[in-house]
């Protein structure tokens, strides 16, 4: 599918999604994941919650990882049946955990005991009983972006696992609440399995340690995390297969049911922001790139300090060296610097890569930009799945102050 068909269609900046992309790395993890026997891999929303993408993994029976009300009303309405619905989360709230209730999840994974007892009441004052689990925080050192990572002891993700058995002791006790599970994820983009394998291992002794203690353990919630590929210059983090054969060897043994919360892995590559350049513009050592495109569209270069490719669509030949730069005010609005890219002039197509996760999801209306739409590939068909935002859309919920409305 030409993307300056679509780019011609819908304008740019514009997200645009690959099915194939995505539906090949779900087939390729269940593929890893079949030996160990009825695990469920639950889509972490967050990477990617465009009702299409999530109806695309709904059809390939994947269930999906929910951080709040919002996403748990996503993924229902695009399909995701109740039963492979795992709700986690940092501060979920009363009113989200009684919609969750009230709609049916697989289990809530709860991150303190306070959480546990709020819980229990919502459970009990509705007549219901709620699957949950635990998730630890294994404090152990991700070798990610400071920024994502969630699983060293200072971060504020789940139950430190020094306090595990006590908390298992306590909530376990509680009713309305069917305590089964732990679950672990230690932060994202993870570009080594060793801190995963380190963390899967403390988990396997606290599931020892918890049934010597005679709690009945019977969900292990592995979480997601696995990186992908972004420079071509950087080494390839491990594959999938790699991947599956490290969790057979330290879990497959446990004798619980495995569940995965995938994102950027399913969605990361199967994804692009559509930019066209507005000018090129000389700059003190190299030109500046300016494409219509900016860190309101995509915030991960400069949140982040991430790399993504930046090619153009239809190469002229001939390379050039630029900083690649978004239209807004603010200096952290570029995406490359000195960066040797295609040879560009003004009105080029440029493909900046590997958006698919995290991207979109995280735009934002700065510098008054309404939100990119996006659209879904799948062979020769594609279609709009998202909108473009229209400036009425985003200045419609705003209101005058009562006392600036006269005159
Ligand atoms: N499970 C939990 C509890 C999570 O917090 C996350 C991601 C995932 C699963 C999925 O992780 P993944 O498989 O996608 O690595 N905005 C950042 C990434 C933040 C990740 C937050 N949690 C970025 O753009 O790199």
């Amino acid at each position: 599918m030409p993307l300056a068909v679509i780019a011609e269609a819908v304008g740019t900046p514009a997200y645009v999604y690959s099915t194939v992309s995505m539906v090949g790395q779900a087939r390729r993890l269940k593929a890893a994941l079949e030996p160990l026997g009825d695990s469920l891999i639950a889509f972490a929303v967050k990477a990617n919650p465009n009702a299409a993408v999530l109806a695309t993994l709904a059809a390939e029976g994947l269930g999906a990882d929910v951080v709040s009300g919002g996403e748990y009303e996503r993924a229902r309405r695009a399909g995701i049946p109740a039963d492979r619905i795992l709700f986690s989360g940092v501060g979920k709230t009363e009113a989200e955990m009684r919609l969750a209730i009230e709609g049916g999840l697989f289990q809530l994974n709860l991150e303190s005991v306070q959480e546990a007892e709020m819980l229990s009441g919502v459970a009990q004052s509705m007549g219901r009983s709620v699957d949950a689990a635990f998730r630890i925080n294994p404090d152990v050192a991700a070798g990610s972006h400071a920024k994502i990572s969630t699983g060293a002891a200072h971060n504020k993700f789940g139950l430190p696992i020094v306090d595990a058995p006590a908390a298992y002791e306590r909530a376990g006790a509680l009713p309305g609440l069917n305590l089964r599970g732990v679950a672990v994820h230690i932060g994202s983009q993870l570009t080594s399995l060793a801190p995963l394998e380190s963390a899967f291992e403390r988990i396997g002794g606290l599931i020892a340690e918890l049934r010597a203690a005679g709690h009945a353990l019977e969900t292990a919630d592995l979480g997601g995390g696995l990186g992908i590929a972004y420079d071509p210059s950087e080494p390839l983090p491990p594959g999938i297969g790699e991947y599956g054969a490290m969790v057979r060897r330290v879990a497959g043994g446990w004798g619980t049911r495995l569940i995965f919360e995938p994102g950027r892995l399913i969605v990361g590559a199967a994804g692009i922001l559509l930019t066209r350049v507005i000018r090129v513009k000389p700059g003190p050592a190299c030109p500046f790139v300016v494409v219509d495109a900016g860190m309101n569209d995509l915030m991960r270069p400069t949140l982040y300090d991430a790399w993504h490719g930046i090619d153009a669509v239809a190469p002229r030949g001939g390379r050039m060296i630029a900083d690649v730069v978004g239209p807004l005010c603010e200096t952290g609005d570029s995406f490359a610097f000195s960066r040797s890219i295609d040879r560009v002039r003004a009105g080029d197509l440029m493909a900046i890569r590997t958006c698919g996760a995290y991207a979109a999801t995280m735009a934002n209306f700065y510098n008054s930009r309404t939100l990119a739409p996006e659209v879904l590939v799948d062979g020769s068909q594609w279609a709009v799945v998202r909108e473009r935002q229209s400036i009425d859309a985003l200045i419609r919920e705003e209101r005058k102050a009562p006392w600036l409305r006269g005159g």
